[in-house]
């Protein structure tokens, strides 16, 4: 299915970025889960451009809860979120006619769907969809939070600039969901912005590479295969726009070790098994062992930049150049971080829900 994801708790994702609405539905939660609208909203929040590193598109996200919630708790029937969209400008795209424009999905979406597209602001394909896509993980990650397994995700390198990583798990989750721009260390912080600035006012545009933990996963979910917790993190993650790159534990820099220095060594004690190192990202065989889950997601630059390209006017299939006009990101790394979050709360609970039964989320 082209929209929808997950097999326990499935999400569709529907709308476009210049239409009325936006919105998500969420089937398979189960009944009597709180629905946390300060958490939603701080989600939202994260997700919203701000400040100077951020596009003049900034919508409130309103929301509203159209289904699948009675009393202030989810029902466990099909749960329906729509936002509204009230900043679109549709002008800055008329102007610029049927002009593909590079790094975007333009010409493989009019591929697709033979120039039906609502192409305006790049239609289904926009990152404004992420609004959706944040709000549905919101209520994934309350019924996460409810049973102590918490995410988050800090811009790890930019350009260059890398901030340290992961240190004490816990804190450093709560401390990086509460930062709208997510670096730990405040000297790489404050590089990062300013080559953000720098690159805006060039008209360009940078992107980075994102980190994220898991705490709290208990050792022995998800599935052999196809469905191994990195095979379903990395297909949301993928489904992220501007996504192009995943990595567990080491990843692509375990090239670097000999196997006696990537293996974990195992240890056991009055509270369980656990690793020394986490070199293997809280995963084996594709299954939870318990040890947090790490992994790094690589945010391309931001497409629209507003200095002159090649590409081409598919009406008339001519060659011809692009000058993006409107209202862009010159990064949106900063603002990805909680749509990764996101979807891995809603990859989780899909898992969860498949070990224990789609009632293991009732308080
Ligand atoms: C939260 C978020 C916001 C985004 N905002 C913009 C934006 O303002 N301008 C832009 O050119 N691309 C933006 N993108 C990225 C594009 O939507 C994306 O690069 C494009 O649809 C092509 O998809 P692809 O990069 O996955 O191939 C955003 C992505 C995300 C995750």
């Amino acid at each position: 299915m082209k929209n929808t994801f997950g097999n326990h708790l499935s999400i569709t994702l529907f709308g476009e970025s210049h239409g009325p609405y936006i919105g998500a539905v969420l089937d398979g939660l189960a009944p009597g889960i709180t629905i946390d609208h300060v958490l939603i909203r701080h989600m939202l929040t994260l997700r919203r451009p701000a400040g100077k590193t951020g596009t003049a598109r900034v919508e409130e996200d309103r929301y509203e809860i159209v289904s699948g919630v009675y009393q202030g708790k989810t029902t466990g029937t099909p749960l329906c979120i729509l936002i509204e969209n009230t900043k679109q400008n549709s002008a800055d795209y008329d102007k610029e006619g049927r002009v593909i424009r590079p790094g975007h999905a333009d010409y493989t979406a009019y591929c697709k769907y033979h120039g039906f597209e609502d192409y305006h602001g790049g239609g289904h394909f926009s990152g404004r969809i992420t609004a959706a896509l944040v709000a549905a993980g919101a209520i994934a990650s309350g019924a996460l939070r409810d049973k102590n397994i918490t995410i988050g995700t800090h811009i790890l390198s930019l350009q260059g600039i890398r901030d340290r990583s992961f240190e004490d798990i816990p804190a450093d989750i709560a401390y990086i969901n509460e930062q709208t721009f997510p670096v730990f260390h405040p000297a790489a912080a404050e590089a990062m912005e300013q080559e953000i600035l720098s690159a805006a006012q060039r008209g360009d545009s940078v992107g980075g590479t994102l980190e994220s933990a898991v705490y709290g996963m208990e050792a022995g979910v998800g599935e052999p295969w196809f469905d191994s917790v990195e095979s379903l993190l990395s297909h949301a993650l993928f489904s992220i726009p501007a996504v192009k790159g995943v990595q567990f534990g080491l990843g692509f820099d375990g090239e670097q070790y000999y196997g006696s220095e990537y293996n974990d060594p195992i240890r056991c004690d009055g509270e369980g098994v656990y690793t020394t190192t986490n070199h293997n990202g809280g995963i084996g065989g594709g299954i939870t062992n318990g040890m947090p889950i790490i992994f790094r997601t690589a945010v391309k630059p931001t497409p629209s930049v507003f200095v002159k390209q090649d590409s081409i006017d598919i009406d008339r299939m001519e060659n011809t150049s692009v000058q993006i006009r409107g209202r862009h990101d010159p990064a949106i790394i900063h603002r990805a971080r909680v749509v990764v979050d996101s979807v891995t709360a809603l990859v989780l609970y899909d898992l969860l829900s498949g070990r224990f039964g789609t009632d293991y989320f009732m308080p």
